[in-house]
């Protein structure tokens, strides 16, 4: 059985355009301001971490490759501002998003029940068939912890959700999500559940 390491490579690979098949991905950040979505972000796309980073404005964008199965898949993040004044901007963002990633901070009990109303803004908002994901962020500061993993595994598992803990700040758990959005994705696209040119 293969693992992760087999089947994932990093975008240092060149794709090879004639056998390869490839995709773009919409991704969609969502959740509270300050919860971490423009570090998990940047994590992502560029391996660093900002501190006392300030607000988004609006809508950011990052993407890259991962290659999965034979497979170039590009990961477009729309990186959605938190703060209230900005909603209705984010609003038009949503459409064609084949995964919304909502996230909280796990030590602002706040950001983790506002994720109810960001998932209705999902089920609202974005395609029917967007793969939804909850990431409870920032465990490295575990001392200031309020919400335990069980509560946010409870509130992913009561909503389809897949669920996953993070920290932007060391990193861990970052490629890990995307990893397993994109195999949840080739998995949908391989069984026909849907296709990402028509979302
Ligand atoms: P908006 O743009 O306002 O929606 O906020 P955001 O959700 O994009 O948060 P952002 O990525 O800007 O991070 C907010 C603050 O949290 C910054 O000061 C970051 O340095 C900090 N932060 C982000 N991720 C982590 C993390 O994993 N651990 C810790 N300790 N701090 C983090």
């Amino acid at each position: 059985m293969s693992s992760y390491n087999d089947k994932f490579e990093k975008e240092s690979i060149p794709p090879n355009t004639t056998s390869q098949k490839a995709y773009s991905v919409k991704f969609i950040a969502v959740g509270d301001s300050y919860v971490g979505k423009s570090c998990i972000t940047t994590r992502f796309v560029k391996d660093k971490f900002e501190e006392d980073r300030i607000a988004a404005i609006g809508v950011e964008f990052g993407s890259r490759q991962i290659i999965y199965n034979n497979t170039n898949y590009l990961v477009q993040i729309w990186d959605t501002a938190g703060l209230e004044n900005f909603k209705s901007i984010i609003r038009g963002y949503y459409k064609e998003s084949a995964v919304a990633i909502l996230v909280y901070d796990i030590t602002n009990v706040e950001s983790f029940n506002n994720i109810k109303n960001w998932l209705e803004g999902c089920k609202y908002l974005a395609p029917s068939k967007a793969l939804l994901v909850l990431i409870g962020n920032k465990i490295d500061i575990e001392e200031e912890r309020k919400i335990t993993k069980e509560m946010g595994e409870d509130f992913a598992n009561e909503n389809n959700m897949l669920f996953f803990e993070t920290s932007a700040r060391s990193g861990i758990g970052i490629e890990y999500v995307f990893q397993k959005c994109i195999e949840n994705i080739d998995k949908r696209i391989n069984e026909g559940f849907y296709d990402l040119n028509d979302m």
